[in-house]
């Protein structure tokens, strides 16, 4: 039977949330961003193992005390320039222990308002599906494209647009051909755009707002208030 892993992508700078501390170490609520993005693996039964990939030279990730996550967690010092050179360094080195059926659930540490009823809906949703899967929200919004000078030039539609999320679940095999195949990673800024390039189709798995990621400076406090409603309700 394929065992579930979770691999979280944790070796970006934070550029546009604007300060030294990189986002996945800042607070929100008192524990660093990444703690939170962890909690709902290690509360689901059927991830075998948390993997988390930080930048070589990380110098904040031993300051905080991960302990509630042995035995489950890996730190894996691999990260490398962009998002999707981290994930595919990260199933290179998982992959001694991986059979290419096993299902990697790739998760930004951006995303801390993740919950494990979100993770069962992935995994329910996807099942066998030989394309995989991920997480997205229907486009809400009516749609604008501007000029240079933020002026409208037309409204387009919204049908059938969704807006990608975090966790995207494919098989290892599949996925480390994907991003393997996407020489220089170029233009790829989720797994399911790599699995796409191979003429597959990943299934769309409704999901929320609720699972947002945290990119600007405005986003923390969001963050943190969503947290609190998860933490009421559980
Ligand atoms: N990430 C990574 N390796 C990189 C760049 C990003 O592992 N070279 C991770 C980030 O740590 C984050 C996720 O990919 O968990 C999503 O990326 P993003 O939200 O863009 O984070 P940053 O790249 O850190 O932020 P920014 O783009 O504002 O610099
Ligand atoms: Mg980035």
């Amino acid at each position: 039977m394929a065992n579930f892993h979770a691999l979280i992508p944790a070796a970006g700078s934070g550029l546009r949330a604007g300060e030294a501390t990189p986002k996945q170490y800042r607070p929100l609520n008192g524990k660093p961003m990444l703690w939170h993005a962890l909690q709902p693996f290690r509360k689901h039964s059927r991830i075998l193992r948390i993997h988390v990939v930080l930048g070589p030279v990380d110098e904040y990730f031993e300051n905080f005390d991960w302990s509630e996550f042995d035995p489950r967690l890996q730190v894996l010092r691999c990260g490398g320039d962009s998002r999707a050179r981290s994930v595919l360094n990260g199933l290179q080195a998982i992959a001694a222990e991986c059979s290419p059926d096993d299902r990697i659930l790739v998760h930004d540490a951006a995303r801390p308002c993740l919950t494990v009823a979100d993770i069962d809906r992935l995994i329910a949703e996807v099942g066998d599906g030989e394309a995989g899967g991920l997480l997205a929200e229907p486009v809400s919004d009516t749609l604008k494209r501007a000029d240079a000078h933020a002026r409208v030039l037309s409204t387009e539609p919204r049908e059938q647009l969704w807006r990608a999320q975090t966790p995207q679940m494919f098989r290892h095999g599949l996925l480390l051909r994907a991003l393997t195949r996407s020489a220089g990673l170029e233009g790829i800024t989720d797994e399911a755009s790599a699995v796409e390039q191979l003429g597959l189709q990943p299934l769309l798995v409704k999901s929320s707002a609720a699972n947002l990621k945290v990119t600007y400076p405005e986003d923390f406090r969001l963050a943190e208030i969503l947290l609190r409603t998860k933490s009421e309700q559980s």
